[in-house]
């Protein structure tokens, strides 16, 4: 059961289960964030009919229907969730409601059900800002920056507790940082139903002419051009990560009951970086605006992902140029 399967990543992540061999992904979504149109775009990608439960996942007893009508559900991969950061500064308590609701009723219905994997999405937003870089699964968890962010502290913590005593399910948070780009068909991809706030989305909207210009968000960081360092990674390899991370609980039994696992390329790349990239690749010169630096962002986040290469059998396939290509050509695909 993949929740939240109409989304972003979720999309993605049905596509690579299903491109696996290996499973047959149930999508649930109550395209509260998205739209109900990625089905088809995925049944035609992918040649296959996918099953859509169009549910609340806080709505219990709706939620729990579905475990009586397909039986046997072996995973969960929990991606449902409100994700905006300044949306949530806005409406807190829908952040806590929903992020940490529909968190309780998965894993209700993971003992209820008898669901032996679950896996679910965590940040780099819970690092806050850090230290020392690259940040690993050891770096502490910092003072939660914005209210998207405590849910996802919340959740780890509620998984860890929960693990104490429900052992029979295994549970993986994996700590994405920043996912970006398309499938590489270029036939589906990220449609936030909102103005987006992520840079790379931004930028195709620019470079296709639905924005006048990308503000850059301080060019006066400690860094080594002044703008923001991130760790861009292409969501089919955070689409990729989830499917491995089924495959270890599989085949390893004596997996510990929760782990955390850090999903990121290791590289970090400035915004003005981006920029050049995104110029370079798409042949779009962008309107660029220098403006100040935005509210809690952190200089520079990077991660060292060791624990996913060694436990997992993972690694990044795809660069930088793939990430911006593949959403370069969604992004005219989306808009013709
Ligand atoms: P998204 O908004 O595209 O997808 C989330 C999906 O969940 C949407 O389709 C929405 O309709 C659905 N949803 C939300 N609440 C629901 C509910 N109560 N019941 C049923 N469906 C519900 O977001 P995404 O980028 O695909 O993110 C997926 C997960 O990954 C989220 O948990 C997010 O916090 C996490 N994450 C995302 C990023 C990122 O940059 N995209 C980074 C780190 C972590
Ligand atoms: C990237 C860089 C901006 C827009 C967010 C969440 C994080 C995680 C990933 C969910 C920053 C700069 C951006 C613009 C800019 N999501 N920027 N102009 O903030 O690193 O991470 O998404 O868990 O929790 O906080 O991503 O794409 O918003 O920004 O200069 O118009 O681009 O300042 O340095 P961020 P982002």
């Amino acid at each position: 059961m993949v929740t939240g399967g109409l989304g972003y990543i979720g999309s993605q992540t049905i596509l690579e289960l299903i491109r696996s061999g290996e499973y047959e992904p149930i999508a649930v979504d109550s395209c509260v964030r998205s739209n109900p149109e990625t089905l088809g775009r995925l049944e035609a990608i992918s040649g296959r009919k996918i099953k859509h439960y169009l549910t609340d996942i806080c709505d219990k007893e709706n939620f729990f229907r579905i475990f009586e009508e397909e039986k046997n559900i072996a995973a969960i991969i929990h991606f449902a969730a409100f994700k905006s950061v300044p949306e949530s500064v806005e409406i807190p308590l829908e952040y806590y409601r929903n992020n940490l609701g529909s968190l309780e009723n998965v894993l209700e219905a993971c003992t209820k059900y008898s669901v032996k994997q679950l896996i679910f999405s965590s940040s780099c937003s819970i690092y806050g800002d850090v230290e020392k870089l690259p940040v690993d699964e050891s770096t502490p968890v910092g003072t939660p920056f914005c209210p998207y962010a405590h849910t996802k502290q919340i959740g780890e913590q509620m998984l860890r507790f929960y693990a104490d005593i429900h052992p029979e399910t295994k549970y993986i948070a994996l700590r994405y940082f920043n996912p970006i780009g398309a499938d590489m068909s270029g036939k589906t991809g990220e449609e936030p139903k909102d103005a987006p706030n992520n840079l790379l989305p931004i930028m195709t909207q620019v470079a296709s002419g639905q924005r006048e210009c990308l503000s850059v968000f301080g060019t006066d960081y400690d860094t080594r051009d002044g703008s923001c360092i991130r760790d861009y990674i292409h969501v089919a390899d955070i689409a990729d990560a989830h499917v491995k991370a089924l495959q270890y609980l599989e085949k390893e039994p004596n997996a510990p009951v929760f782990d955390a696992i850090n999903l990121g390329s290791g590289n970090g790349v400035s915004v003005l970086e981006m920029i050049e990239a995104f110029d370079r690749i798409t042949g779009v010169k962008l309107n660029v605006k220098r403006t100040g630096r935005r509210a809690g962002d952190v200089p520079a986040i990077y991660s060292n992902s060791t624990k996913a290469h060694t436990l997992l059998g993972w690694h990044c396939r795809h660069n930088l140029d793939d990430m911006i290509s593949s959403a370069w050509k969604w992004e005219q695909e989306r808009i013709r």
